[in-house]
């Protein structure tokens, strides 16, 4: 039966798919608390070696990832520089500062778009008199940057500048594969720049819950114990794990379709003036505030024509190709949201 809805929401709406399932319902587990469930200690390996790091962690949540990895690098009452629209400072109800202690800077919102000497500049060293500057986070792709790439020499760029400071580089890598898919640079390319990687499975991957802390055996031997602080610890988690590797398996190449799919409604929305960045993945950034519908009039109009897609701000709103989305579904938005556009 074809869903009521075709939901462009979010890439985190997926259902497992049938093969996801056997994996799961065969999976080998065992109490990860004690380190004893095999499904997740080769989850963890797998995607260690992906990026050419250590060691990995399971966690619940790419929040919870994200979180563990900020408390490795910043001490409370130290300072983590990101930008204005990241996701850590956006959408993780204030964690950094209410369980690390942290202190958040921005640069503005560019997206993925990001000056390496803007960061650099505002890079604070030791002293007595100014919150010290541990750690730089960026995000691959950029959720609210409309699913830009950072450009490999950029972060060659800001990894030289972390390492000038004597910081550390964190990627909120959530869709870090559509970035690899997009720009066809190796995992193990963008592993080797960073300090710490939290990586999703459960977004464009498809993977119901999980996601992983990347980093060196010692990192992420004290990620371990911050995460059964936070109560991410999780028992027999290989059924978990047993999607997430289904999903690392099957799931990765498939994304150039969803990009294909991101691309077709671009084209369609452009000629409205409402494309709010150019579109290399999966995600759709629409920009209003020219537009005589706000977002929440547009949401409203796409859903009575069955066509789900996010509000994100008065004027911003959001499509999401995942692998819930066939071509049947993307002709159902083609005609759809260009016919809602157009009305005057
Ligand atoms: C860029 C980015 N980082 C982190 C997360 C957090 O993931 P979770 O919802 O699993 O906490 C998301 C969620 O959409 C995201 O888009």
């Amino acid at each position: 039966m074809p869903d009521l809805f075709v939901d462009l929401r979010s890439d985190t709406v997926t259902r497992p798919t049938a093969g996801m399932r056997e994996a799961m319902a065969t999976a080998e587990v065992g109490d990860d608390v004690y380190g004893e469930d095999p499904s997740v200690n080769a989850l963890e390996a797998e995607v260690a070696a992906l990026f050419g790091h250590e060691a990995a962690l399971f966690a619940p949540s790419g929040s919870m990832a994200n979180q563990i990895a900020l408390q490795l690098l910043v001490s409370p009452g130290d300072e983590l520089l990101c930008d204005a629209d990241a996701h850590v400072v956006t959408y993780e109800i204030g964690a950094a500062a209410a369980y690390g202690g942290i202190s958040s800077r921005t640069w503005p919102a560019v997206g993925a778009d990001i000056d390496p000497e803007v960061v650099a500049g505002m890079i604070r060293p030791d002293g007595y008199f100014a919150v010290p500057t541990r750690a730089i986070a960026v995000e691959q792709t950029h959720n609210r940057g409309g699913g830009g790439v950072i450009p490999l020499a950029t972060l060659r760029d800001l990894r030289g500048v972390a390492d000038e400071a004597g910081i550390a580089l964190h990627c909120d890598g959530a869709r870090i594969w559509h970035a690899h898919v997009a720009d066809r640079v190796p995992l193990i390319e963008y592993g080797r720049l960073f300090d710490t990687l939290s990586v999703c499975l459960s977004k464009g991957l498809g993977a119901p819950v999980g996601s992983l802390v990347v980093g060196s055996a010692e990192k992420i031997e004290r990620a371990r114990l911050i995460r059964k602080r936070m109560g991410g610890g999780m028992r027999q988690a290989g059924i978990l794990a047993a999607a997430g590797r289904y999903a690392l398996a099957q799931h990765i190449d498939r994304l150039a379709d969803d990009h294909a799919k991101a691309a077709r409604l671009a084209e369609a929305v452009a000629p409205f003036g409402v494309l709010a960045t150019t579109v290399r993945t999966n995600l759709v950034a629409l920009d209003l505030t020219k537009h005589t519908l706000d977002a929440r009039a547009l949401a409203a109009a796409a859903r009575a024509e069955g066509v789900l897609i996010s509000v994100l701000g008065p004027r911003t709103a959001r499509l999401v190709t995942h692998l819930g989305v066939s071509d049947a579904d993307i002709d159902r938005a083609l005609t759809a949201l260009p016919r809602i556009l157009a009305a005057p």
